[in-house]
């Protein structure tokens, strides 16, 4: 079984205050973008990988198709959307064609650049059978419900789990779903919002709590200790 995945790379990333885009940010000398794009095309299960970028990306690509390995085919990058879910819509009517034979996709947060190539290969088996599913971890604080700085209430948090990416979705489902969101006004922070919206089942496995996505300058520290081991970290600013 087979899957194109697209990996998200458009939207500022505000939080993380760099002067570019947060998928352009390097790590050890290579683009957080890069990072994902080249983890997930050493999974089995993944024969086409699709950037969707946002303005000034032309540098990025260009150093991500210099260092290409595969064995999954990298394909020309598309533009994304103002939102996430319209840079999803982008990628998927591109991948579509230009791979029409595919019947599965993953949907990848780029700024989760820690991902492995395992991380695909568990959710892509464990959408096999509904067409859907999400890796998740547990949520580990308690948790409140707050309104104008006063609790409402503290639920269970043992029925609550944090979403990670990469998603997995049969492609007609996704379509279908994108399309249903789009007539509705519906705007959400993941694929899988879009697909339970259907109706449909969605199945979870379990996700790698170090899958982090990159949002803030702590984060990228982390990250570089992780990806830039032994740089100091002055010099990897500079970098
Ligand atoms: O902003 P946030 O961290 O939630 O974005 C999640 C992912 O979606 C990031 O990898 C980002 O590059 C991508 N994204 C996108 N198009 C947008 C907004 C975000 O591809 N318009």
């Amino acid at each position: 079984m087979q899957a194109g995945v697209l990996v998200l790379a458009a939207g500022r990333g505000e939080r993380l205050g760099e002067s570019r885009p947060k998928a352009h940010v390097e790590i050890g000398g290579r683009s957080v973008l890069a990072h994902s794009a080249l983890a997930l095309a050493r999974a089995r299960c993944i024969s086409h990988v699709l950037p969707v970028v946002g303005p000034g990306a032309e540098e990025v690509l260009t150093a991500l198709r210099l260092e290409w390995a595969g064995p999954a085919q990298l394909l020309d990058a598309v533009r994304g959307g103002a939102t996430r879910q319209q840079s999803v819509a982008h990628g998927l009517d591109a991948l579509v064609a230009r791979a029409p034979e595919l019947d599965w996709v993953l949907v990848h947060d780029a700024a989760r650049c820690l991902v492995k190539p395992e991380d695909a290969e568990r959710v892509l088996r464990a959408a096999l059978a509904s067409g859907a599913a999400l890796p998740v971890i547990a949520v580990t604080d308690t948790l409140k419900e707050v309104s104008d700085g006063r609790v409402l209430k503290t639920p269970d948090r043992a029925n609550f789990k944090r979403a990670l990416t990469p998603q997995a979705f049969r492609i007609d489902l996704l379509r279908e779903a994108l399309e249903q969101a789009e007539r509705d006004g519906f705007e959400g922070t993941d694929c899988s919002s879009l697909v339970e919206r259907l109706g449909a089942v969605v199945v979870t496995c379990e996700g790698r709590a170090e899958n982090v996505k990159l949002t803030t300058p702590q984060d990228l520290e982390r990250m570089r200790d992780q990806l830039a081991p032994g740089i100091p970290s002055q010099r990897r600013v500079l970098a």
